[in-house]
């Protein structure tokens, strides 16, 4: 269904044709103080600077044509400032389209007209090495991003660029038959893998013959000789084994196509041919590069794509990536979601893409900060190793164990267990998510795991709270959907506050997709939980008189269900008891 916001856009461009013949568009948006109004409409200044007019008596006009155009849905709107209109909403416009919203499966957000397909590039762990907690952001932010685009009716394609091609494989394979021992009888732990990877590093630093063994190993390789090959697979089958076990852990969306570095290599060589041919791409002292002399923060920051010894790399292996998503799934859009200090290569990439054939496709790289310890820095284990975020995910729900056992000594056991597993990952990500992305954020288990404040508990706990409502006066589950009444009455003031704030959850997903940002969707439901508060402190709801009664039913029903929508939009999971 069409948003409060998008309905007050139409009518008032409308009203502006017809009562000062302008064009332009109104350009409604929420007001910054509620003291002033709901909505504002800013379009007419620069209507009004297009026509070297004084603004506000074009705005006088269009404020009383709006008077009667929207007298079912405001009060008469009022100008102010240079020539703002702003508009307040009736409780009983408010009141009408909640059991509308009610009926929604979408909750009154509105689909993504045109819907566009969209391919979403995040996690990507490299192969051999064991997921840290640097994993952890792209991880949630990608996914959380993946399920909100498809929310608003985009079709999503998510695909894990897993690096399976890289260097790290001369090391591993020049251990092969201790590999091989391991990899042909038991599952081997990553942590063995990886603990082989870091010999071999340092020995190749202080034996140049055991670098190049480790090179001539990466060689066959990529020569497809069958043994290294066959030792490869292995490695990759098991680490995605494991980093598939923390993916379920953490609730992440299935990714619908898993197709690492490797995938590309043959169609590296084609693509700096391709790109030498068309011009893009030129020699350099033996190598080559693509160069942005044209464009000032890049005009000396060359892009190689072959070296001079003939390898290809990490740039290299993107272009035939965007190729091939271009080809295959032709999207209109193409999300990367890396750590910020990929910037550089994504903007070479992106510039590069454009030049070549991909002028009209969207590229984001969506950056982020560093999770830092309390002191801090970058966070580290006490021997300074990085954590691993099988760990980080059992110290959670380890401590949310703890706590769910001191306050529900109660509930059996198992119940306890999967409360503690629903809210110590849901705090975890909840922590991340609520971040403005590109800062950096200092991790603290007391902070995320309290009740109070903007947590994952805090929402958890409010969504319990509501539905427990529920549970005491009405047939669970049941809710109030379906009894055919058709319009709310909202004669407190807490209940049109909260009527109005549930009608914009629309623009809280707006803002969470326009710039990529799960963390306003954090904000809407904490603020949404603050106004419920409110609201269920001063309103009775099963023992108010009817139609009050009804009518706050259908309240709590939706506030429960656009937290349990906006969490699970986060990736974040809600229980029904606790
Ligand atoms: N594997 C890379 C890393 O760990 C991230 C890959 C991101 N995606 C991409 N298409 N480059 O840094």
């Amino acid at each position: 269904m069409e948003s409060v916001q998008q309905l007050l856009e139409r009518l008032a461009t409308g009203v502006i044709r017809q009562s000062i013949g302008a064009d332009g568009a109104a350009n409604v948006r929420p007001c910054g103080n509620p003291k002033f109004g709901d909505y504002q409409i800013n379009g007419l200044l620069p209507i009004a600077k297009a026509r070297g007019e004084n603004p506000r008596p074009l705005a006088d006009k269009v404020a009383a044509a709006l008077a009667s155009a929207l007298a079912d849905i405001a009060e008469p709107p009022t100008v102010a400032g240079a020539g703002f209109i702003n508009v307040r909403l009736k409780p009983a416009f408010v009141g009408s389209l909640l059991p509308r919203v009610l009926g929604d499966p979408r909750l009154g957000v509105p689909a993504a007209s045109p819907a566009r397909t969209i391919v979403i590039d995040y996690s990507a762990p490299n192969i051999a090495k064991q997921l840290h907690v640097g994993h952890l952001r792209s991880t949630i932010i990608g996914d959380s991003i993946a399920r909100t685009l498809e929310f608003l009716g985009h079709k999503v394609i998510s695909d894990n660029h897993i690096g399976d091609w890289g260097t790290q494989f001369g090391f591993l394979l020049r251990s092969k038959s201790e590999l091989g021992e391991y990899l042909g009888t038991s599952a081997i732990h990553l942590s063995t893998i990886e603990q082989i990877y870091r010999k071999n590093v340092a020995e190749a630093e202080k034996d140049p013959a055991a670098r190049d063994e480790a090179k001539a190993e990466l060689v066959k390789l990529q020569a497809g000789d069958p043994e290294a090959t066959r030792i490869w697979k292995a490695l990759c089958d098991r680490t995605m084994e494991a980093i598939n076990e923390i993916y379920t852990r953490l609730g992440v969306r299935p990714f619908d196509h898993t197709l690492g570095e490797s995938f590309y290599h043959p169609r590296l060589a084609g693509v700096v041919a391709e790109l030498k041919t068309r011009g893009l791409a030129e020699d350099s002292e033996g190598a080559v590069c693509v160069f942005f002399r044209d464009v000032p923060q890049l005009k000396d920051k060359p892009f190689l794509i072959q070296k001079s010894d003939g390898a290809f790399l990490y740039p290299t292996t993107d272009l035939a990536t965007v190729q091939y998503r271009v080809e295959t799934w032709k999207p209109g859009e193409i999300i990367y979601v890396t750590d910020s200090r990929q910037k550089l290569h994504f903007e070479q990439l992106f510039t590069t893409a454009r030049r070549w054939d991909y002028p009209d496709l969207k590229l984001a790289h969506v950056t982020f900060g560093s999770v830092l310890g309390e002191d801090n820095k970058p966070i580290k284990t006490r021997s300074g190793e990085p954590i691993r975020l099988e760990e980080l995910l059992d110290e959670g729900e380890k401590r949310a164990q703890a706590i769910v056992d001191a306050n529900y000594a109660d509930l059996p056991e198992a119940t306890r267990r999967e409360i503690a597993r629903v809210v110590g990952i849901g705090a975890v990500k909840y922590a991340d998510l609520s971040q403005n992305r590109v800062n950096d954020y200092v991790f603290s288990w007391p902070k995320m795991l309290a009740m109070q404040g903007n947590t994952a508990p805090y929402l958890q706990y409010a969504y319990v709270r509501i539905r427990s409502i529920f549970r005491k006066g009405e047939e669970p589950g049941q809710g109030v959907r379906g009894r055919g009444q058709e319009v709310v009455t909202l004669a407190d003031a807490a209940e049109f506050d909260l009527a109005k704030f549930i009608l914009r959850f629309p623009e809280a997903i707006e803002l969470a997709t326009e710039d990529y940002r799960p963390n306003f969707i954090c904000s809407y439901l904490y603020d949404l939980a603050g106004k419920f508060s409110v609201f269920y402190e001063r309103c009775p709801v099963l023992k108010a008189d009817e139609p009050a009664r009804s009518s706050r039913l259908i309240l709590c029903q939706l506030t429960a269900e656009v937290l349990r929508k906006g969490l699970d939009l986060l990736g974040i999971q809600t229980i029904e008891q606790m």
